[in-house]
């Protein structure tokens, strides 16, 4: 077992322990199966991020099971295409942090710098202060809605959006594509994730014309991944199978 898979176990085990009880096993299989059912359906217009919220069943789900998955594919995807990033332990943003993932992996693949997250739903914070410590990485998280929750850019940072900027409207989501643009013009990097549909994502090819001239790039990420036993046991129980993984990567290219 690697180091990382060694904590994501832990963590897991940590978040099951916050969840179960007041629910029962079954209540977190019925909220996997909810969201699931969620992200497979998911439109382009959706506020998937309340609905996803939504009920204690639902957010143990999230934060036992699919924030797991997030971490989990964003390293796969970090470690074919992260190189240019670095491994100084620069600071990361992670913006619409939920429980954290995203940006715990972007730590862990980048030397272990702080994390600063996001995110505009206040009970996503205390989880995500509980990710960073259970993965042995420094972070704090604060109640922020983007785009103004973004600080302006400062040299050398890296912003992570993890599956976030899909949940954004179309004039927030313009505002936060400058201020990328202008942390990118001072020397800082961006690491975004969504889901591989295209359907859900009409802003992707945008996007890609505006940030490959400062250096990113794209990738459709698939990666076999050896699960954790308890991603493996929640799969079986819910009906699911994740034994490859899955991204479409937004990632600065030249550091
Ligand atoms: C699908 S979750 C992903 C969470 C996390 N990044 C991960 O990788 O697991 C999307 C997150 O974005 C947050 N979010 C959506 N719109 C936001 C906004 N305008 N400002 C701040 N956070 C936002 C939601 O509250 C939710 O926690």
């Amino acid at each position: 077992m690697t180091e990382l898979s060694a904590r994501v176990a832990a963590w897991m085990a940590a978040e099951e322990a916050v969840h179960l009880p007041p629910l029962d096993r079954t209540d977190l299989r019925k909220g996997i199966q909810g969201l699931s059912g969620l992200y497979v359906h998911q439109r382009a217009d959706q506020d998937l991020a309340a609905r996803a919220g939504a009920g204690p069943a639902r957010r143990a789900a999230f934060a036992c099971y699919f924030a797991p998955l997030h971490l989990l594919t964003a390293v796969a995807a970090l470690e074919r295409h992260g190189a240019a990033l670095g491994t100084a332990g620069r600071p990361v943003w992670d913006l619409g942090c939920g429980s954290g993932a995203a940006g715990a992996a972007v730590s862990w693949c980048t030397g272990q710098g702080p994390i600063l997250g996001v995110d505009r739903e206040r009970g996503w914070l205390d989880a995500a202060g509980r990710t960073w410590r259970a993965l042995g990485l420094r972070g704090r998280a604060r109640k922020g809605t983007l785009p103004e929750g973004m600080s302006w850019p400062k040299k050398g940072e890296i912003l992570c959006f993890g599956w976030s900027i899909n949940e954004l409207d179309d004039e927030a989501r313009a505002e936060v594509l400058k201020r990328v643009q202008a942390s990118l013009r001072v020397g800082g990097s961006l690491v975004l994730l969504e889901p591989l549909s295209r359907r859900i994502s009409p802003w992707w090819g945008s996007w890609l014309r505006a940030l490959s001239p400062l250096g990113v790039v794209d990738h459709d990420v698939k990666a076999r991944v050896a699960l954790p036993q308890q991603l493996r046991d929640l799969d079986r129980a819910a009906g699911l199978d994740h034994q490859e993984l899955g991204a479409r990567l937004m990632i600065s290219a030249g550091g």
